[in-house]
């Protein structure tokens, strides 16, 4: 049984990697994340007993609590998800950005090659590669030229790993994938903010003239993809991972308030985020060509599932959204 280590493993994305790695029962997992205003533990409550489970709290641009970590634990391998994630908040401050997801990463690679790990998986985004027009893919070929701050520091990283991998021969891949959505997404994002003001009769503001087209991508899809690539990936590759799901912001946000039964009157229409990247859509014939991976889930019965869940697990987003979120929304919103 390999051990892998996952960092941001209480995130959105990462603690439903965890979930679906200990219900396949082949491996040891060791989740390192710092906990920052994403990180919740509450998302794998259910899973903290499991004897192949572990939680550490770390930094990963600590290089010494990173050294330690690996010397307790040993892992085989390294998932890396850890990262600042939302864009609106790298409009506001990069910093913690730039320490995290570029610093951060650039840790784990020099500890992770030290201690000789077999394989790092690196999970990096579709923004990296910008805004595509009314019509096009990206391809894993496409050229790199993010527009945030958030893409900017992701893409640092992704360069990074190939610097590794190239210099070093460091068995690195990295995926790409498009927009997530799911259970335990922090309600920051488009999908669950909407969910959730719908659900306490707040307005639902949509950026812009709504109309900027997203890839949505189930977050078990996501993850299912990079088990693949974890276990039968190219060392040195990129992995575009996409949902095959491109819908208009606008779109998403009526199909919700009519999954909950509720008025668009809610909606309004505020600024635009500085910067919008107009659409994103992804290729992903090379993960299916060569991993024989593509998505289950469609994006009607995902949302609407995700929907439920929302309604069903009203106390997490509910205690989520109190404390220090309230103080962001009011910055990101407040002026608008
Ligand atoms: P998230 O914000 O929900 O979770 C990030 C996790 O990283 C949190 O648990 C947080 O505590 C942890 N973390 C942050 N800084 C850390 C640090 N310095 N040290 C250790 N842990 C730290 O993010 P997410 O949406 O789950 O995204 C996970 C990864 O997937 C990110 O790398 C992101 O760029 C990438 N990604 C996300 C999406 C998406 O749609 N959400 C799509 C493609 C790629
Ligand atoms: O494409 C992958 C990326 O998807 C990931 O790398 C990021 O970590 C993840 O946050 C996500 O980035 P986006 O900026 O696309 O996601 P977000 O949910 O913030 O916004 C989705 C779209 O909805 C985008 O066009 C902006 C718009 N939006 C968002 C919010 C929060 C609104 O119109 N109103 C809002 O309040």
């Amino acid at each position: 049984m390999s051990k892998i280590l996952v960092t941001g493993g209480a995130g959105f994305i990462g603690s439903n990697f965890v979930r679906l790695m200990l219900a396949r029962g082949e491996h040891q997992i060791v989740n390192l994340d710092a906990l920052t205003y994403a990180g919740n533990l509450e998302n794998l409550g259910d899973v903290e007993s499991d004897p192949n489970y572990a939680f550490v709290r770390a930094d990963i641009s600590d290089r010494k609590a990173v050294e330690g970590v690996f010397e307790s634990h040993k892992p085989d391998c390294v998932v890396h998800f850890a990262a600042e994630s939302h864009v609106d908040r790298s409009v506001l401050d990069a910093t913690a950005f730039v320490t995290t997801n570029v610093l951060g990463t650039q840790v784990l690679l020099d500890v992770s090659r030290g201690v000789g790990v077999s394989r790092f998986v690196h999970v990096s985004t579709d923004e990296v590669y910008g805004s595509l027009g009314p019509t096009g893919l990206f391809t894993e070929e496409s050229p790199l030229q993010p527009n945030s701050p958030y893409s900017a520091s992701k893409t640092g990283s992704d360069l990074l790993v190939r610097a590794a991998f190239h210099t070093h021969k460091f068995p690195a891949l990295i995926t790409r994938c498009s927009n997530n959505y799911g259970p335990f997404q922090f309600p920051e994002k488009l999908i669950p903010l909407m969910i959730a003001n719908a659900l306490e009769g707040k307005p639902l503001p949509v950026y812009g003239d709504g109309k900027n087209v997203r890839d949505w991508i189930y977050v078990e899809d996501h993850c299912d993809a990079i088990a693949r690539v974890l276990e039968k990936g190219r060392d040195g590759e990129v992995y575009n991972i996409g949902g095959n799901e491109e819908r208009e912001n606008i779109w998403v946000v009526k199909k919700i308030l009519e999954l909950l039964g509720k008025s668009e009157d809610l909606i309004q229409y505020v600024t635009d985020r500085p910067g919008h990247d107009r659409r994103y859509a992804i290729d992903g014939s090379k993960i299916e060509r060569e991993l024989g991976w593509k998505p289950k889930h469609d994006f009607a019965s995902g949302l609407e599932a995700t929907v439920q869940w929302y309604l069903d697990n009203r106390e997490w987003w509910e205690r989520v959204r109190s404390g220090a979120y309230r103080d962001y929304y009011e910055r990101q919103y407040g002026n608008r």
